[in-house]
């Protein structure tokens, strides 16, 4: 099924001529005014990211927010409303959706694709929860579904893979999909202050959720995932299923024996899948010195894609209001561009049956009163450790490969046998396998 939008935006280049002629206004409905909806807005009037050349101009002619009285920059929109029928009274000619959460969101959102009204959103709880439905909308009335700003917000890859199935065959992607844990964990390494002050931080520089808890849990991270193992791997599974570990369960004397040991802990998002059996996890992780991800620090994100065709790697900003608002543009960009605008056709994707943790080699942390022989003592349960070092009152080890289950029982069984306190994270290395 195929539209056209704006059909006067699109004009067909003439050799030597400069100027494409005058530029058609795009309306657009804005959905949210927050953070990333205020920062499309003052974009969306910049003369600097203007779109002229490719023919158009984008114009916010109204946005819908929850308390229209609360005080906002000036000229945002000329319309800034609560009443959703006066919203959607408004003719326009493209919604962007920038609320967060599913509802009301699939409800507007499905409202204007039914109405044949193009829609570029960042919101990934929406499309992890309902991006088929959505999809399967838009094609029916002949419209636009974007949400390249949903996962990895300013790096632009996933409208890439999904029109191209064969370089989007994969069988696993290993990823830092959460600016604001990655900013978080980076200011600990630093030793730049606490947990609670990173996250204030983030907080005011736009970079967390709504609700902050979706970034320090990993659920937000766990929506991005299933996003892509929809994606790459053609499994639809939900976001619940995907087991996760808070970050609050490192701090930064384990950020220094990591750094110290020439790797860092990240807020990775793992997923590998095999006929329709997934292992994945979301949370902190030990990533070795060489890894690609060691080193992506800050709010931004990174993905390393095992693709049939060989590794590949993106990384980039990950949040943010104004990376957020510039690559909702682009999609606008490109969905009022291309004359034939396609919401590309739902893959044949299968549900997910098991979802367990994978097997990874691990970064231990002991402390306590521990015995001399703590290396034998976690031998006598099946764990061999490749690093062991002592700093301060703890005790780092980094082991070969083990099934979770074996780690829990092993770190249990000393726990009972010494009273040490044992905590451990996945851990990813070349030396794993030994
Ligand atoms: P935000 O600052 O909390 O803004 C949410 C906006 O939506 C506010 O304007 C709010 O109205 C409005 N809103 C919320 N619920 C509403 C309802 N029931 N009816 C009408 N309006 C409602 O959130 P944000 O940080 O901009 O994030 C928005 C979306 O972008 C989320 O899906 C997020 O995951 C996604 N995203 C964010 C980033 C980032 O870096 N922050 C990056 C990529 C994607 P009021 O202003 O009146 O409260
Ligand atoms: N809160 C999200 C993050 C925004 O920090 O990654 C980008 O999706």
């Amino acid at each position: 099924v195929t539209t056209t939008v704006l059909d006067r935006a699109v004009r067909v280049p003439v050799a030597g001529v400069e100027h494409p002629g005058p530029s058609a206004i795009c309306r657009i409905g804005l959905l949210g005014l927050g953070n990333v909806g205020s920062a499309f807005a003052r974009l969306a009037r910049d003369p600097s990211a203007s779109f002229a050349a490719v023919g158009f101009t984008p114009a916010v002619a109204a946005a819908l927010v929850r308390s229209p009285a609360k005080p906002r920059g000036s000229d945002l929109a000329p319309l800034i409303t609560d009443d959703r029928e006066a919203f959607f009274a408004e003719p326009v000619d493209l919604v962007v959706e920038a609320l967060g959460g599913v509802d009301p969101a699939f409800t507007l959102v499905s409202r204007a694709l039914a109405r044949g009204i193009p829609v570029v959103t960042a919101n990934k709880s929406l499309i992890a929860a309902h991006g088929d439905e959505l999809s399967r909308i838009a094609r029916r009335h002949g419209t636009a579904l974007r949400y390249e700003a949903a996962c990895m917000a300013g790096v632009p890859f996933l409208g890439t893979f999904e029109r191209r199935p064969l370089a989007a065959r994969a069988s696993g992607v290993t990823a830092i999909l959460n600016g604001t844990s990655n900013y978080i964990l980076s200011a600990l390494a630093a030793g730049g202050g606490s947990f609670a002050g990173a996250l204030a931080d983030a907080q005011r520089l736009g970079y967390a959720e709504p609700d902050p808890s979706m970034d320090i849990s990993g659920a937000d991270a766990a929506e991005k995932l299933t996003i892509l193992i929809r994606l790459f791997g053609r499994l639809v599974v939900e976001p619940a299923r995907i087991p996760l570990d808070a970050i609050a369960e490192v701090d930064g004397e384990d950020m220094s024996a990591a750094a110290a040991w020439g790797g860092a802990i990240r807020p990775l998002a793992r997923a590998a899948w095999r006929d329709t059996a997934i292992r994945a996890h979301v949370g902190p992780a030990f990533v070795g010195g060489t890894h690609a991800l060691a080193h992506v620090a800050g709010v931004s994100n990174g993905i390393v894609i095992d693709a049939e065709r060989g590794t590949q790697c993106y990384i980039g900003p990950g949040a943010g209001p104004e990376v957020t608002a510039a690559t909702l543009l682009d999609d606008v960009a490109e969905v009022v561009t291309e004359r034939r605008v396609r919401t590309p056709a739902c893959p044949v994707v299968e549900a997910a049956t098991a979802v367990t943790v994978p097997d990874s080699a691990w970064f231990l942390r002991l402390g306590g009163a521990l015995p001399s022989d703590i290396a034998d003592l976690l031998g006598s349960y099946g764990i061999w450790c490749t690093r062991l070092e002592r700093r301060g009152a703890r005790v780092y080890a980094l082991t070969c490969s083990a099934t979770p289950a074996r780690i829990h029982a092993a770190l249990d069984a000393v726990r009972a046998a010494t009273g040490a306190d044992a905590a451990g994270v996945p851990a990813i290395v070349e030396e794993a396998s030994c």
